[in-house]
């Protein structure tokens, strides 16, 4: 697979005076409350529904202890919070940790295997999970990969796979979903800070990121229609294993001044991915929720 490392921050300048923003190292500190650690009871939010997740493992870590990824995260919380989850990958051994994870806490959860690259897996992956779940009430595309460095280290090939696997995948999967949602039904994308400002050094990541934004707001009017919603969850510095290699490859990453003092977790994007999926947001739809520590929105 053409990926390589992402770095997703936007900010390359630091223009705030650092002493006005703490700046935080890569860590996370130990006592944020347990919705951000993962460790929050659960409150039955999607009982009964039934969730796709595309883009459900995390990729590899050679870490000791690495933190979880926003798939796996989305995941296993739509699961405590009582839906069924089909969590899809094209790894198969990250979906199938996924699903055993949500197995173990006494969730029901299985792997599908599928290459969003490929047009014709996008559809097989829809048909699948509505046959072993029994229909459908909510999906997160949450896939997402980089490539290339500037406009010179990104050539025409590379650009097309990001699109392929960050834009026209949403497209179609939205397109074979959509039909099978009744009422209520909820679409939540998973886009990036990069998506909406500029600074990550990978045109194609933040083009793709950028373009969910449109395809998100497309398929709520759609959506609107039948009584489906569909809405954007924008993740700005995310600990995640991806985040780690992305500041490897750019430590300035970890120095990023952000107002609320440190990076986010995973279970930070899956509580609000999670809100965006139940009743409770059954009002919104066609938005774009930034989730990010303030780095877009007060600096
Ligand atoms: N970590 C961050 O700081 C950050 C910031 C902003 C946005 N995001 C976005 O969040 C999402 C998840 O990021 P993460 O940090 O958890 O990364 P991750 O790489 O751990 O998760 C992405 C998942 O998508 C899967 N995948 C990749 N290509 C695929 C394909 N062709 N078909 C099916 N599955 C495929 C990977 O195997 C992996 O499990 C991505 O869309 C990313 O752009 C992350």
């Amino acid at each position: 697979m053409a990926s390589s490392v992402a770095c997703i921050s936007p900010h390359n300048d630091e223009s705030l005076s650092l002493s006005q923003i703490s700046v935080f190292p890569m860590g996370i500190p130990s006592d944020l409350p347990p919705e951000a650690r993962g460790e929050a009871s659960n409150r039955q939010r999607l009982a009964g529904r039934r969730i796709l997740v595309v883009g459900a493992g995390t990729r590899a870590s050679d870490e000791p202890d690495p933190p979880v990824g926003n798939g796996r995260a989305i995941a296993v919380l739509a699961a405590r919070e009582g839906a069924g989850v089909a969590c899809v990958d094209v790894d198969a051994e990250a979906a199938q940790a996924t699903a055993a994870w949500i197995v173990r806490e006494g969730g029901r959860g299985f792997a599908v295997i599928a290459d969003v690259a490929d047009a014709a897996a996008c559809d097989r992956l829809v048909s699948e999970s509505v046959e072993r779940l029994g229909g459908l009430d909510g999906a997160v595309l949450n896939v997402g990969i980089a490539a290339g460095a500037g406009l010179d280290g990104t050539s025409a090939e590379s650009w097309d796979f990001t699109f392929a696997v960050n834009l026209r995948a949403h497209f179609l999967v939205a397109r074979a979903l959509l039909p099978q949602l009744a009422a209520g039904g909820s679409i939540v994308f998973i886009s990036s800070i990069a998506g909406l400002r500029p600074g990550s050094l990978l045109p194609a990541y933040d083009a793709s990121k950028a373009g969910l934004i449109g395809l998100s707001r497309h398929v709520a009017l759609e959506g609107a229609r039948r009584g489906v919603r569909a809405n954007v969850v924008v993740p700005g510095l995310i600990d995640t294993p991806l985040g780690r290699l992305a500041s490897r490859g750019r430590p300035s990453r970890d120095r990023t001044p952000v107002p609320l003092g440190r990076q986010g977790t995973a279970w930070e994007i899956a509580y609000a991915t999670v809100f965006l999926l139940s009743h409770e947001a059954s009002y919104i739809t066609g938005q774009t929720l930034v989730v990010d520590g303030g780095l877009t929105g007060i600096r």
